[in-house]
């Protein structure tokens, strides 16, 4: 099967031209202007732009979590994802303390072997590192192709890792050539400040929030980072938030080092006013929660001065039914909200519609830097010959409104109901064949495959 696209503005993280685009079977197979090949099928792209497929390296898909399990399966979360020009998504697979690396990605693969639709990876959450699990480490780098380890410096009891096990992790990472993501938060001051709210009687989702001040993310985000430096172990802090928690990254710069950041969509938009409204808040709910617009100003220009490298959703979805479990305590609110679906389109309206981002910059943090830290590029992530033919054709003019009720994700509410996007969707390529067009779905539960990953480096 070949596919030619024809006229469109391709758009990769270092440039920008018109162009025809030739695809044989999975792969990329020539790029040029007025490429004359004979193809099974011509896509015309006139006035459109053409993106590699967006890679969202931080999504939560039917985990178990707080007493539930998130909303979207395999199936339906990278189903969503497509519609929304993400092509591939980086889950978290959760270690149970006490028990091996390994049961725990049989658990995660017995839900996601032939359900997925886009493609996927995990990321390994390693929440009870100790003498057992240490050689497990070599075993998930070496023959699952995971190479990044997940911590939590939170969620004290259920997930949470302490330094010295952070610490002998880091250097096992680092000894097989991988890298460790954390989420940075002090989990210690969190569980202090949510109890004592709780015994107070504040037990409304604004509680939530402050009990998450930015200090908890600064504190953490600074012990994480000076961990890095001792162990030389490639570090990648995810969901970071607030000028407090960059500046330590800032800081860290001034001696070479560099630690990767993560920010989400949702940071970047959304500020915490949005708790000051009873339980409608418990829409946003996730952690670390929403911050300031001074935080909103400072993650932008983080993008541009480099010390952002990606923009990920954190996609955690609950039915509104779940989000209640929390009804008379926010400590029982699960944690998390839909995202996957509208990361793309949202970054694009809100970044380089409105003037705070190039078009360059986008392709970089949504799709090229993804792959580049988490050892997948040039297959993934870029328009080049013999890539993957994983492709966005985006219309940069067409209006919708996000809703709830036109969305795909497997949720019952939209945390950005009523969003006005400059910026659409149009057709979605997935390893050569066309995935998504006219609004619908062309390739089934299955197609979407586990994609092993490379070793990686402190270094892009
Ligand atoms: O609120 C969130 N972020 N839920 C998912 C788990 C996590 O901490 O990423
Ligand atoms: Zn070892
Ligand atoms: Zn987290
Ligand atoms: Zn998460």
């Amino acid at each position: 099967m070949s596919i030619l696209i024809k006229n469109g503005n391709i758009v990769t993280a270092s440039e920008n031209f018109i162009g025809d685009i030739f695809i044989e079977g999975e792969t990329i197979s020539a790029i040029g202007k007025n490429l004359n090949y004979e193809a099974d099928e011509v896509i015309e792209a006139s006035g459109k732009l053409i993106f590699p497929g967006g890679i969202d390296p931080h999504v939560h898909l039917d985990m178990p979590f707080m007493g539930t399990f998130s909303s979207d399966s395999y199936e339906t979360g990278t189903r969503a994802a497509l519609f929304g020009g993400t092509t591939m998504v980086i889950d978290f697979i959760l270690q149970t303390q006490g028990k091996s690396l390994r049961s725990a990605l049989e658990e995660w693969k017995g839900r996601s072997d032939g359900n997925a639709v886009g493609d996927y990876s995990f990321h390994m959450a390693v929440t009870d590192y100790n003498e057992n699990t240490k050689p497990e480490i070599r075993e998930m780098i070496e023959e699952e192709g995971i190479t990044s380890f997940k911590t939590f410096m939170a969620y004290k009891g259920a997930l949470m890792v302490d330094d010295r096990q952070m610490v002998g992790l880091m250097e096992e990472v680092k000894q097989h050539g991988g890298l460790i993501n954390v989420h940075a938060t002090n989990g210690d001051m969190i569980d202090y400040l949510v109890q004592k709210n709780r015994n107070e009687g504040n037990r409304a989702p604004i509680y939530h929030y402050l009990s998450q001040p930015e200090v908890t993310e600064a504190e953490a985000s600074e012990r994480f980072v000076d961990m890095t430096n001792f162990t030389g172990c490639p570090g990648y802090i995810v969901h970071l938030t607030c000028e407090g928690a960059l500046n330590a990254v800032r800081n860290a710069t001034r001696r070479n080092q560099h630690v990767f950041v993560e920010t989400c969509i949702q940071y970047l938009i959304l500020d915490a006013s949005l708790y000051e409204q009873d339980f409608e808040g418990a829409k946003w709910v996730m952690s670390p929660p929403l911050r300031e617009k001074k935080d909103q100003e400072t993650l932008w220009a983080g993008i541009n001065q480099g010390l952002v490298n990606v923009v990920a959703t954190d996609h955690c979805p609950f039915f509104w039914e779940q989000k209640l479990m929390g009804i008379d305590d926010f400590s029982k609110i699960p944690n998390g909200h839909p995202a996957v679906e509208n990361r793309m389109e949202l970054l694009y309206s809100e970044g380089v519609d409105k003037g705070r981002i190039t078009l360059s910059k986008f392709v970089e943090v949504a799709c090229t830097n993804p792959a580049k830290i988490f050892g997948m590029y040039p297959k993934k992530g870029t328009i080049s010959i013999g890539s993957d033919a994983d492709l966005v054709i985006f219309d940069p003019n067409e209006k919708h409104t996000i809703s709830a009720k036109t969305h795909h994700m497997n949720v019952d509410y939209s945390g950005y109901e009523g969003w006005e996007v400059t910026g659409k969707v149009k057709t979605v390529l997935l390893r050569g064949k066309v995935a998504i067009d006219n609004n619908e779905c062309l390739i089934p539960k299955g197609y979407g495959q586990f994609i092993k990953r490379s070793k990686v480096s402190d270094k892009i």
